[in-house]
């Protein structure tokens, strides 16, 4: 039930916190390990290659699944589309392991991958909301994301569940080589961290409610840049901007402006830059000052330590591998209030469905 919240997607967005913490829960033992089947772990880190297959905002999870199991457990990742794998396969290695993020377990396209690959006698496993649910029953491994029902058609609590439950396979899988590199990180201590942060986000509401008012309230476009894991946010805040506020949103990898996006640049253009990782955060910086001189509005979502006078949103700092976790609050919020600025039936758009059951 929605209580007394107007949509079930604020709901939603506010109980990411919590599920982070069942998350925790549910995947710490006894000792303070990760509870994971070690077949699964063994299998994974038998794997010459992982391929991540969703469609949507799960998609866009396995986008920053790529980045921590390659960036942990040091096991190249592909991630792709379910759609498109299925009918434009790539060439697989010799011992690939699939795993497969849905948070209904029912999506057509995705499924459509799975029976291909079980034809081909490949391991797989679901990385799901539902229990039960057909991509779990025919994968030969479920890992619960424990994120409760998900009503919205707008994704926000199962995607940070799924971001979480693959940090949490990808420190299972550090190889003893790899150990000495993550020795004191505890990846449970690190996302409580970062579920704190996101509470202090949600907490503060009305900053995004203002950006809103600040950028969105008469445009038709929006971009959303970044590189590395903030360039896969922007994806999704694109995708959460258009799907329920219906205002055209882009999101781009920022040095790609040059190569064509910049041209859409003019007085009043609204983009939301986002600035989490050190290593390229001079490069967004740059990014970011080429849009504004050429008449952009842009909001800057950056990180606490690094952070600038007239940056809009300093996010709480948290583990470099963790901030999708704590960036994509401030756009689920943006999105939000965009689409409860225009009115828009938030919680049921347009043209979709919650779960996409058909090709
Ligand atoms: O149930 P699934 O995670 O497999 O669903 C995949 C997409 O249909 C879903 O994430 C969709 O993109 C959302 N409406 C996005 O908010």
């Amino acid at each position: 039930e929605k209580g007394l919240y107007a949509h079930y997607m604020l709901k939603e967005i506010d109980e990411q916190p919590a599920v982070i913490r069942k998350v925790i829960s549910k995947y710490r033992d006894d000792q303070g390990g990760i509870r994971i089947d070690p077949e699964l772990r063994e299998r994974v880190m038998m794997a010459d290659r992982i391929y991540v297959i969703g469609c949507g905002t799960s998609y866009h999870a396995g986008l920053i699944g790529k980045q921590l199991i390659e960036n942990i457990a040091n096991i190249p990742v592909e991630s792709h589309i379910a759609s498109e794998f299925l009918y434009n396969r790539p060439i697989l290695s010799a011992n690939p392991l699939f795993i497969f993020i849905s948070q209904s377990g029912e999506t057509a396209d995705s499924r459509g991958v799975l029976v291909a690959i079980k034809q081909m006698g490949y391991p797989a496993v679901t990385i799901t909301n539902v229990p039960g649910s057909t991509l779990s029953r025919e994968a030969d491994y479920t890992l619960l994301t424990h994120a409760g029902p998900e009503i919205a058609v707008a994704s926000t609590k199962a995607y940070t569940a799924q971001i979480a439950v693959l940090a949490l396979l990808a420190f299972s899988s550090v190889s003893e080589n790899g150990r000495a590199q993550w020795h004191g990180v505890d990846p449970f201590h690190e996302l409580s961290i970062a579920a704190n942060a996101m509470e202090i986000l949600i907490n503060k509401k009305e900053m995004m409610e203002e950006v809103v008012w600040k950028y969105l309230t008469s445009s038709r476009n929006c971009f959303f840049i970044g590189r590395g894991v903030d360039y896969y946010v922007a994806l999704e805040g694109a995708l959460k901007l258009k799907e329920i506020s219906y205002i055209q949103a882009e999101g781009f990898a920022g040095g790609e402006l040059k190569h064509g996006t910049i041209a859409l640049i003019e007085e009043g253009t609204p983009a939301i830059a986002l600035i989490t990782q050190p290593h390229i955060r001079a490069n967004v910086r740059s990014n970011v000052q080429e849009i504004m001189a050429r008449g952009a509005h842009v909001c800057m979502i950056t990180m606490e330590g690094s952070e600038e006078s007239d940056d809009q949103i300093v996010l709480p700092a948290v583990h470099e591998l963790l901030t999708p976790l704590v960036s994509v609050i401030p756009v689920q919020l943006i999105s939000y209030y965009a689409a409860k600025y225009r009115g828009c039936d938030i919680d049921k758009p347009r043209n979709l469905a919650k779960s996409v059951t058909v090709e």
